[in-house]
């Protein structure tokens, strides 16, 4: 008998609702053409990975040493973790060693690492809304408790509304830039006045939050926009990411925790992550893709093209009249439903998918009244949408 938990949860209507949507656009291509679907509903990467990847692959292909497909140190090869060491201090502007670093099934089993290893029974995990809506079961998973804290209008972040649910049950807070689903960047004075608040809260009550910073779209940011540090700001800091989206590769399942070497207990969360990614049944990150990140790392794909895409995608949504936030990275738009749909977010969805145009209600992501339009998909599409949405729009039924 399945769990009366995980019945209740996958019976549930926003349970998988990007999947469904997603699928119900296989079943809508074949029924009326691959051109004449639109859909925007699911964050799947289209570009190509990077030369230098495709090389790494090849290379590490053409490894034929004894025992190069066995088992390694469950945290992962010594090279790769020495490699993300890099890359992470640079980034965190801090210097970080391998033994601060554990690799991961993507960034999705580095998050459930983190909240298996710091997670007791009712435990809050506090989050701005909007948010990635797998949290929600990341952090429930292990009996905690996701604690939604509403953006500010522009989306930044409600430094008030997180300090007032601020608890002795707050075992971290996580924060997603650039934000899925609103393409917004904390910048640095945001950063600055949460971990002020995080750090007194901590030392009032004794018990210091970590920060999660879930950074797998760190790379895609546009208009010269950054994404600012946290290392050097707040000790009990971690960085949660994958190659998903920066190396087009999300299938092959990449990614890492790198944890703060200021974190009081640096140490022994790297030890518990560890611990916890082989008892979670991952035993450790996939062992040929751990040594083509090795090698390849530091490559970047034509993010500019996805500029142009949000370009695209922003004018027509213009032309529709439809109002929506200009990402500063990633690559969503999350958009305001019309008024007269009274932020009926899943209804109006529905009404677009009549217009053949697929795109992920704002509930899912703790965010009623708008929806999400992922523009990782070929131009082709975005300008083939223009009179879809300038339709649908109009036609309010
Ligand atoms: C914000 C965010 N975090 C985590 C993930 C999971 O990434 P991965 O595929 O590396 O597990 C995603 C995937 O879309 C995401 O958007």
């Amino acid at each position: 008998m399945i769990a009366p938990k995980i019945r209740q949860t996958i019976n549930s209507k926003g349970a998988s609702v990007i999947r469904k949507m997603f699928e119900e656009g296989i079943q809508l291509k074949k029924q009326y053409g691959e051109d004449s679907v639109f859909d925007f509903s699911l964050g799947n990467p289209d570009l190509d990975p990077p030369r230098e990847v495709l090389d790494a692959i090849v290379e590490v292909a053409q490894d034929t040493s004894h025992g190069c497909h066995g088992y390694m140190p469950n945290a992962g090869y010594s090279e790769t973790r020495q490699a993300m060491a890099e890359k992470v201090g640079g980034e965190q502007q801090t210097k970080l060693e391998e033994k601060n670093v554990v690799m991961t099934v993507g960034a999705a089993s580095a998050l459930n690492c983190v909240f298996k290893a710091i997670l007791s029974e009712g435990d809050e995990v506090i989050v701005p809304a909007p948010f990635f809506a797998e949290y929600r079961h990341y952090v429930s998973n292990f009996g905690g408790k996701l604690v939604e804290v509403p953006a500010e209008k522009d989306f930044s972040l409600n430094i008030c509304g997180i300090e007032k649910v601020l608890s002795e049950k707050t075992a971290a807070v996580l924060i997603n830039t650039p934000n899925n689903p609103t393409g917004k960047i904390y910048s640095e004075a945001e950063i600055s006045s949460l971990t002020a608040v995080l750090k007194k809260h901590g030392t009032a009550c004794g018990r210091m939050p970590y920060l999660v910073c879930d950074e797998p779209y760190r790379a895609i940011v546009y208009d010269g926009a950054e994404v600012p540090p946290v290392f050097p700001k707040y000790e009990n800091s971690v960085v949660v990411s994958s190659f998903a989206k920066d190396l087009s590769i999300p299938g092959e399942r990449i990614g890492y925790i790198a944890v703060n070497p200021a974190c009081e207990d640096a140490e022994e969360f790297i030890s518990a992550c560890t611990f916890c990614l082989r008892t979670l049944g991952c035993v450790n990150a996939p062992a040929f893709f751990q040594k083509v990140v090795a090698k390849s790392w530091n490559a970047k794909a034509d993010y500019s093209s996805y500029a142009h895409r949000r370009d695209l995608l922003m004018k027509i949504l213009d032309k529709a009249g439809l109002e929506y936030f200009r990402p500063q990275g990633a690559f969503y738009l999350f958009v305001k439903v019309p008024e007269v749909w009274k932020e009926d977010d899943s209804a109006f969805c529905d009404h677009l998918k009549k217009f053949l145009i697929l795109s992920a209600p704002g509930g899912g992501f703790g965010k009623k009244g708008y929806f999400r339009l992922a523009y990782c998909v070929s131009e082709k599409t975005i300008i083939n949408s223009e009179k879809a949405f300038i339709q649908a729009a109009k036609n309010q039924e």
